[in-house]
């Protein structure tokens, strides 16, 4: 029964990513060394300015990575969504099938934080739904939000992504400008539109929730 479970993730797993069993066992993933050629540059905003932004927002969609696990941030990101509910903003979250290290690694935390079930929306339901978003708010994802891989090239290309930049505003919390497990530089960063939090998950979540509580 395990071993045929763990089959089964690992073809879910294989499908997500857009690579074959093969692929991922023998082949790099990543590893280009591009994180060391990363030139450009993108000036951090900060939590005063993010809730300002969030101030009257109708819709916000919250994407969690691998970021929001190393940083244990799940329950500030439920309490950012507590706040944000109580002014009449609907919040849903947007699960990616390979976000983090591990096949339903979000969905676990979010529970654990007592996320409601009915607010975990898949990648192939909520896709839609951005263009509607006032703000995407990006907790620690980075290769499941990266429109590389809608080109033909590179490690990511051809994995499906959740369309996080086509939100009216979108925030990204992380610590650096760094690449995610795939090695690839993320345009989302660099877009216009996009607001960099720079720090780690627990702290800046705690800092935006601080700066929504004051307004
Ligand atoms: P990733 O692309 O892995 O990026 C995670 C980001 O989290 C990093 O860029 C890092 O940026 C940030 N981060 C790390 N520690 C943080 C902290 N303390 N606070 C805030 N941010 C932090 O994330 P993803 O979008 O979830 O993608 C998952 C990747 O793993 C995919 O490439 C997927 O194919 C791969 N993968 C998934 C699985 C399964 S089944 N889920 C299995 C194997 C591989 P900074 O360093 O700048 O903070």
């Amino acid at each position: 029964m395990v071993g045929a479970a763990g089959l089964i993730l690992t073809f879910i797993m294989c499908k997500a990513m857009n690579r074959t069993l093969p692929d991922v066992l023998f082949k790099a993933f990543g590893g280009s060394g591009e994180k060391d050629q990363l030139t450009r540059t993108k000036v951090g905003s900060d939590p005063e300015e993010v809730a300002m932004v969030l101030d009257g927002a109708q819709k916000v969609i919250v994407i969690p990575g691998y970021g929001m696990a190393v940083s244990q941030s799940q329950h500030t990101v439920k309490e950012f969504a507590d706040l944000m509910e109580a002014e009449g903003c609907e919040v849903s979250y947007a699960i990616h099938p390979v976000a983090g290290r591990m096949p339903g690694h979000m969905n676990v935390l979010l529970a654990e934080a007592s996320v409601p079930y009915e607010q975990l929306i898949e990648m192939d339901d909520i896709n839609s739904e951005f263009p509607e978003c006032d703000v995407a708010l990006v907790i620690g994802a980075n290769d499941t939000t990266n429109p590389a891989a809608r080109t033909g090239e590179g490690p990511l290309a051809g994995m499906p992504i959740l369309d996080v930049d086509k939100a009216r505003v979108v925030v990204i919390i992380k610590r650096s400008l760094s690449v995610g497990y795939a090695g690839v530089d993320n345009d989302l960063f660099y877009m216009d539109k996009t607001m960099m939090l720079f720090g780690d998950g627990k702290q800046m979540m705690n800092e935006l929730n601080s700066a929504l509580k004051e307004l």
